[in-house]
């Protein structure tokens, strides 16, 4: 049964609040203050309550269903994550309490440090960044310092494939540098030749995402990291995939010098909406006098198995500076040693092994019915064309529209940039066959409709509760539910 809308339930003079009697002497409030036009519905509280319980059952969540939404790796976040995070001991803990009794956090927050610098291959890892994004702006500033301190003040520009993640633009952008777009070549790689073309003495490093928007890992990676290295650049990956590479592949070891991880990505902590994430940056031994603090450190080790060692917080010798308040996202890190911890290190190589299998897997079912661009082994995720010859008036927008008649999250829409169309889909590792398969029959059903009957897709979703027909759920049909 569909609810009224609240509107319609208005009955003049209900109260859903119960005030107490005044006790203060009554005053007029300013004729400016007071109005009666702003047509408020007069409702009980249980009918408040029922609207905004039926509205949050509105919500679609990684909960609920499947989410392939590429490039944002929505997964299944583990219960005990949480479950640790809420300790009162970690939970409740004021950021202000001193070293002395925030020792427990500080060695959660210190073996994760060393984790993560482990996992990518680093020799050193802040914690401080609250977002990927802010991850990459705390990398591309490192870099910048590391030049300006060595009196390189040329060296102004940074590389950027167009197969990179919009943020990695925007950070260049934002910390003053100026961004130099590299073409990707026919098999989605790094165009070599404009790559050094543009290798000069201006060019203070290069930004890559790695594996890159089309879910390619650069089979020249090799190359690109010596072609920089060889003009005096510096190489920075967007390590925010890493759920494809874990234990596979260490950034540090391949030769780039700075590395930022999106901990709500790659270690399962929830998604925050850019808010409350969490974007470690990960540098080599050159840059760790610049990373952002304070870091922790192990100020005196165990002396014996029964004692623990004793941490402190220190701000590197020439840190680019805080960028957080406090000390980060305490609840994300907490949450990601959790999922180390739980996974352990072939825990996580199998992490990374089924999110490549799965999005191969869907990609090799849905090859025959939907044009796939860099058709190779792809990643943790590919991308399609979401377009038909026959069908011109069918877009990427009209098959995301259809999937939610399925009860399915659409996949990220028009991104990469350079794929026209473009369906980027990234199923992750945490979904079993069953509900892949799911999936690929909603696509292969949706690819034969936009050929017979596009008007399908044109005209949904029909089962949600905004449609474009209609903007109210119970004039939707459900005569089109699949
Ligand atoms: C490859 C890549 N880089 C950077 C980011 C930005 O991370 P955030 O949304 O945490 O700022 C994302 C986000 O999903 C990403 O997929």
């Amino acid at each position: 049964m569909s609810e009224p809308l609240i509107y319609e339930i208005s009955v003049p003079g209900r109260m859903g609040a119960n005030l107490p009697d005044v006790d203060v002497p009554q005053a007029a409030l300013p004729a400016a203050f007071v109005r009666d036009d702003v047509n408020l519905p007069e409702v009980s509280e249980l009918q408040v309550i029922r609207h905004f319980t039926n509205l949050s059952h509105l919500n679609y969540a990684i909960d609920i269903g499947f989410y392939p939404l590429g490039s944002c790796t929505m997964k299944y976040n583990p219960r005990i994550n949480e479950d640790v995070a809420r300790l009162p001991g970690f939970g409740q803990l004021h950021p202000l309490t001193n070293e002395e009794g925030t020792q427990g956090a500080l060695a959660v927050m210190h073996q994760l440090q060393e984790w993560l610098a482990e996992i990518s291959g680093f020799d050193a890892v802040s914690l401080q960044p609250a977002a990927g994004a802010q991850g990459e702006f705390a990398g591309i500033l490192i870099i910048r310092k590391y030049h300006r301190e060595r009196g390189d003040t040329n060296r102004t520009k940074i590389l950027v494939p167009n197969s990179a993640h919009g943020t990695n633009p925007a950070t260049v952008t934002m910390a003053g540098l100026s961004v130099v777009e590299l073409p990707s070549d026919e098999d989605g790689n790094v165009d070599m030749n404009a790559l050094r073309a543009a290798c000069d003495e201006t060019v203070a490093g290069m930004m890559i995402t790695v594996p890159s928007t089309l879910g390619l890992f650069d089979r020249n990676i090799r190359e690109i990291i010596q072609a920089v290295h060889d003009c005096g650049g510096l190489m920075y990956m967007d390590g925010a995939n890493m759920n494809s590479l874990l234990g596979f592949v260490k950034p540090g070891e391949l030769g780039f010098d700075v590395m930022h991880y999106n901990l709500h990505k790659t270690f399962s902590t929830p998604h925050g909406g850019g808010g409350p994430g969490s974007g470690p940056v990960a540098v080599n031994e050159k840059l760790k006098p610049y990373l952002p603090g304070p870091v922790v450190e192990m100020v005196e080790a165990a002396s014996d198995d029964e004692d623990a060692p004793l941490y402190g917080l220190r701000m590197p010798e020439n840190s680019i500076g805080r960028l957080k308040v406090f000390h980060g996202n305490f609840g994300m890190h907490s949450r990601a040693y959790t999922y180390i911890r739980t996974y352990g290190g072939e825990g996580l190589r199998n992490v990374a092994r089924h999110a490549v299998l799965n999005a191969n897997y869907v990609r090799a079912k849905l090859q025959d019915d939907y044009t796939i661009p860099y058709n190779r082994l792809c990643g943790h995720e590919f991308v399609i064309e979401g377009r038909f010859e026959d069908a011109p008036d069918v877009h990427a927008l009209d098959i995301s529209k259809r999937l939610m008649d399925f009860g399915i999250h659409p996949p990220t829409n028009y991104f990469p940039l350079i794929v026209p169309e473009a369906l980027l889909i990234e199923p992750t590792e945490t979904e079993d066959k069953q509900t892949l398969d799911t999936f690929i029959d909603a696509m292969k059903q949706i690819a034969r409709e936009a050929h017979e009957n596009p008007a399908l897709l044109k005209e949904a979703p029909h089962v949600t509760p905004v449609a474009p027909r209609s903007l109210r759920s119970r004039y939707c049909t459900n005569d089109h539910r699949p």
